[in-house]
């Protein structure tokens, strides 16, 4: 996600426009830019957050009435000042800023620039800019013709403010499938992704639809579709506060993020599966799928969160590629002078991509000449940036301190990974990868599903608040999703909370059990099912309370259990994404009845850049 800010009225634009990014830096904060316009279009930009663009504003000393904004988060090309917003078209008639991704800029880069236009940029921003500008200049159009030719030219998503040198007093905004927010002044008017950078100057506001133009002016605005259809523009009242909109009416961050799962793993593998689902396209691992299928081994490294999707990391690449996997905490790794031997390859994986002990084993690894990938969240984060090459997880930013979406969004590249890998090793055959493909597409409507047990898991979080232990249990890819429960819960309730695989039990931790020691269960459909029935039934036989959480329809468990939560049915390989959700909803509830802070949990940070 980016963030865009405009503004056009009787103000000085830049400060407006300057704190609106701000407010939006949650969205993306790799980059940053500004036009503004006084007698003509001021732009500048730079790599970094908001506050490095304002310094460089405010030595310029430019201002005028009229300012658009944009604070990234890169999806096309990596983050620098070349890359950043506003993208200029190539006479520098247009400045445009924009969200979303233009998924055939390709074919429309390759016709312009057969027709003699350069680009600068590896953006594909600057392609609709320069599109604007060529079907400007070919069809001496205006310029709302000319966006409006462009926009439907146009595949893909956009919410996009425009500005024209040629036609001052006035700015362009466009959406389709990313949000654009209008605020309507007294002779001066807002543009913004979200409310947030709005609503401190008027709560008059309208939410742009798909297909929606408006040509904004100071004291009016006009609504059109981009296929030129009148729209009468219906303005209405925000009434939340600051501080709440960002979080878009929900109370805390990591619910929001919990809930925002369906669409993080729909981003995760939008525009990566072909779109007759035989296979998976995953660039940024192009120039490595050679070495990865000849791999004698594959060592993953990482911490917290992203430990336990390695772990599941190391099952499903065994399973589907039959390559060996080691899973090492990143702080381990680094220290104990590791044996790395040429044809290891070793995949960090990192929600952040500045986990100080993850990127010091990333560097150990290609000092000892390993090739280096990564799994990470922000784009030109400092991982991305030191391996060979990598997957991003689309999951936007992850603001709660508790890794949710994030989790989900790693496991899925993990098994898309090995999905091809497997492919191409020839284990698995076309007909198989279809379905797997096809299983996969389904998941963000099995995890909507999922979703709906939360206030089931409220009720369970009120029985279970004043816990002082529990224990979680899983096996085979259930496993690695007990150990996530457990973190979740200690990390945000601050009860002490234990993952073990669940033959482990008898090796020690069954002397734990009693009346008072919730023990939650993560068994759902596998070849282990029935092992996991005798494990409950030992933890039932010493009166510890059973938390189950089972496949819909179970019917056995789900007769053992104190306490049965069903998640909808799928593959072992994607249960880790579908039963990962109700442990994130017991821990928040647990931790928001125990009054904890549950965005910044004590005594942690979102991301851990010290030793
Ligand atoms: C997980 O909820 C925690 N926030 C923490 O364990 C986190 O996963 C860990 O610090 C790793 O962070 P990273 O994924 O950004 O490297």
């Amino acid at each position: 996600m980016c963030g865009i800010v405009g503004y056009i009225g009787s103000q000085p634009a830049r400060d407006i426009v300057v704190n609106g990014l701000k407010r939006l830096e949650y969205r993306g904060y790799d980059s940053a830019g500004i036009a503004i316009y006084d007698t003509e279009p001021h732009v500048f930009k730079c790599k970094g957050r908001v506050r490095d663009l304002e310094e460089l504003v405010l030595k310029a000393g430019v201002d005028g009435n009229i300012a658009i904004g944009h604070t990234r988060w890169a999806t096309h090309g990596e983050p620098n000042e070349v890359n950043a917003h506003p993208q200029i078209s190539y006479k520098s008639t247009f400045v445009v800023v924009h969200n979303g991704i233009i998924e055939n800029y390709t074919r429309i880069k390759r016709h312009l620039e057969g027709r003699g236009v350069e680009f600068s940029s590896q953006t594909d921003t600057e392609v609709l800019a320069n599109l604007i500008e060529h079907l400007y200049l070919e069809g001496d159009l205006t310029a709302e013709q000319a966006i409006m030719l462009a926009l439907n030219k146009v595949e893909g998503t956009y919410g996009v403010v425009i500005m024209c040198s040629r036609e001052p007093g006035k700015l362009f905004a466009a959406r389709k499938g990313s949000p654009l927010v209008i605020g309507v002044g007294e002779g001066e008017s807002f543009i913004a992704s979200d409310a947030t950078p709005i609503v401190e100057y008027t709560q008059r506001v309208i939410y742009l639809n798909d297909d929606d133009l408006a040509i904004i002016k100071a004291d009016e605005m006009i609504l059109k579709t981009i296929r030129n259809k009148p729209i009468t523009p219906e303005v209405k009242e925000v009434d939340l506060k600051i501080g709440e909109i960002d979080k878009e009416g929900y109370p805390h961050f990591m619910l929001k993020e919990i809930f925002e799962q369906p669409r993080a793993i729909h981003d995760t593998f939008r525009g990566r599966v072909l779109p007759d689902h035989s296979g998976l396209r995953l660039g940024g691992l192009f120039n490595s799928f050679e070495a990865m299928s000849k791999a004698d081994r594959i060592l993953i490294v990482a911490c917290g969160t992203s430990y336990h999707a390695a772990l599941v990391g190391e099952y499903v690449i065994e399973e589907y590629c039959r390559i060996p996997v080691e899973v090492e905490y990143a702080s381990e790794f680094r220290y104990r002078n590791p044996v790395i031997k040429k044809g290891d390859i070793v995949l960090a994986i990192s929600q952040s991509g500045e986990t100080a002990d993850t990127l010091a084993a990333v560097r150990l690894a290609k000092e000892k000449g390993a090739m280096v990938l990564g799994i990470c969240n922000v784009v030109g984060s400092s991982i991305p940036r030191e391996t060979n090459a990598g997957v991003y997880t689309h999951a936007g930013p992850e603001i709660g301190v508790a890794s949710t979406k994030a989790f989900t969004t790693q496991v899925l590249a993990l098994v898309m990974m090995a999905f091809e890998i497997g492919f191409r090793k020839a284990l698995i055959d076309q007909a198989r990868y279809t379905s797997l493909i096809e299983e996969l597409v389904a998941l963000p409507g099995k995890i909507e599903k999922a979703l709906t047990v939360n206030d089931a898991i409220l009720e369970l979080a009120k029985y279970y608040q004043s816990s002082e232990n529990a224990i979680y249990l899983g096996r085979g890819y259930l496993f690695p999703v007990a150990m996530e429960g457990a973190l979740k819960l200690k990390e945000i309730s601050y009860i002490h909370a234990e993952g073990y695989p669940a033959a482990e039990m008898k090796h020690g931790p069954i002397a734990l059990i009693d009346e008072n020691m919730p023990v939650v269960v993560v068994a759902t459909k596998e070849n282990t099912y029935d092992k996991i029935v005798s494990n409950i039934q030992e933890v039932k036989a010493r009166k510890g309370k059973v938390i189950a959480i089972v496949t819909e329809g179970d019917q056995v468990i789900s007769k053992m259990a104190d306490h049965v939560v069903e998640v909808p049915d799928t593959l072992p390989v994607f249960a880790p994404v579908i039963t990962v959700i109700p442990l994130q909803l017991l821990s928040y509830h647990i931790a928001v009845l125990r009054g904890c802070d549950v965005d910044q949990p004590r005594n942690l940070a979102k991301s851990v850049t010290v030793e």
